[in-house]
């Protein structure tokens, strides 16, 4: 009997491990058979800080997943965030022996494409492909019987620095997992939530996490841009507890419940004072001058890379955010009165089965992650998608 499509994905957060135990339907869907978020303590800004306390955090959310899902899955797609990731361009062309392009060939152009030189320190995460050319036509989707004499190639080699990949391999391996492909996380955000015809016409995503910004362009049906902000939400809490001079978790409260961008209030709020015992007066304004400076700054990071695209008349599509940070209120009109483009929130798409849990948009990376390992090796029904995957796509780390 052939072995059910099912799929393990890992999202290691700076504020959270999300799991997601899937299933790969026929239909291209994707079943959610367990999902499950686990708070974790020594990651900064999308990297590892402290192993074995990640590693904990990890094996909790995993197994909670595989248990919700009556699974026990130890091979694990895993996402890889954080600002260290940098994109190369790559092109290669290929001639066409049999005069008929093959899948074996469009694997052979697109591995060439692959081979860009980078620094020493750093490793290949993930090799996207954004388009095929057949004799010299670009934007053939599926060129495969196509007669043809040449194949071209072009891909983006997403790069990472190798120590703190290894880092991350480490944790995943001390948790019990076995790592079979890695994922850019703001691309597997962006998988997670886009629909195709917003990645046709232009659309960029942010997502806003606790510690990191992830931030990816799609244009013609393709990835364009890839880059990590080092900054999230966490930075708010942090500028709020110093500013106000209260503890984190008071600070955390005030943000979730009150904090705001372009909201223009007035008025006091009661807090106890970090002794516990008196009681404290903050003004609303004080509070959303902190939040905006902060929110300011991320904008403008934000921006850095969102310069290096060129397009005339912006993304057709807009903005597309996902992550815990982007719920800070106001902060859609606040970027649409800044970019002059309509601003949204994503939801992960196209899921089956525990979707209401799973819609939530912190869980957009690890569905895109599921997605991921579904697309680039997976044929449902074949048992040998993670041989086909180890032999092509992965380049890592041993
Ligand atoms: N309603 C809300 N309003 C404002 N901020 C929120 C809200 N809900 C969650 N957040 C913030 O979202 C952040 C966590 O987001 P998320 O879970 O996407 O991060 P993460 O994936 O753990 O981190 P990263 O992606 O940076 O590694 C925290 O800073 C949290 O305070
Ligand atoms: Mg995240």
């Amino acid at each position: 009997m052939a072995k059910r499509p099912l799929i393990l994905a890992v999202d290691v957060g700076t504020t959270k491990v999300s799991a997601l135990v899937g299933e790969a339907r026929s239909d291209g869907e994707l079943t959610v058979l367990g999902i499950a978020a686990t708070p974790v303590a020594g990651m900064r800004r999308g990297l590892v800080y402290e192993v074995e306390r990640v590693a904990l955090a990890i094996r909790d959310a995993v197994n909670r997943a595989n248990s919700m899902a009556g699974t026990d899955l130890k091979e694990a797609a895993v996402a890889v965030n954080g600002d260290h990731l940098a994109v190369l361009e790559g092109q290669a062309r290929i001639g066409l022996k049999t005069g008929t392009v093959r899948e074996e060939d469009v694997e052979h152009a697109t591995h060439k494409a692959a081979q860009v030189a980078h620094d020493t320190d750093r490793e290949t995460v993930q090799v996207i492909r954004r388009g095929l050319a057949v004799d010299g036509f670009r934007g053939v989707v599926d060129p495969v019987g196509m007669v043809a004499h040449q194949l071209d190639a072009e891909v983006l080699v997403v790069t990472g620095v190798a120590t703190v990949l290894k880092n991350l391999k480490r944790v995943v391996t001390m948790a019990g997992l076995h790592p079979i492909l890695w994922v850019p996380a703001p691309r597997a955000s962006a998988d997670g939530v886009l629909a195709d015809d917003e990645k046709q016409i232009g659309v960029v995503h942010l997502d806003v996490g606790g510690g990191t910004t992830g931030v990816t362009v799609h244009r013609g049906g393709h990835i364009q841009y890839l880059g990590v902000v080092p900054l999230g939400g966490e930075s708010i809490t942090s500028d709020l507890s110093v500013g106000l001079g209260v503890v984190s978790t008071q600070a955390e409260r005030l943000k979730l419940e009150y904090a705001a961008v372009g909201a223009e209030r007035d008025g006091t709020l009661e807090v106890r004072a970090v002794s516990g015992q008196s009681v404290k007066l903050i003004a609303v304004k004080e509070l959303e001058e902190i939040v905006e400076a902060r929110v300011d700054e991320w904008a403008s990071m934000v921006e850095q890379h969102l310069s290096r695209i060129e397009w005339p008349k912006g993304p057709a599509a807009g903005v597309v955010m996902t992550g815990g940070g982007s719920l800070l209120k106001g902060l859609p009109s606040y970027l649409e009165n800044r970019w002059g483009w309509p601003v949204r929130l994503g939801v992960p798409i196209g899921l089956g089965g525990l979707s209401d849990l799973s819609r939530s948009p912190g869980y957009s990376v690890a569905v895109g992650v599921a997605r991921a390992a579904k697309s680039l090796g997976f044929r449902p029904q074949s048992e040998s998608w993670i041989q086909r995957l180890l032999q092509f796509w992965m380049t890592l780390w041993n």
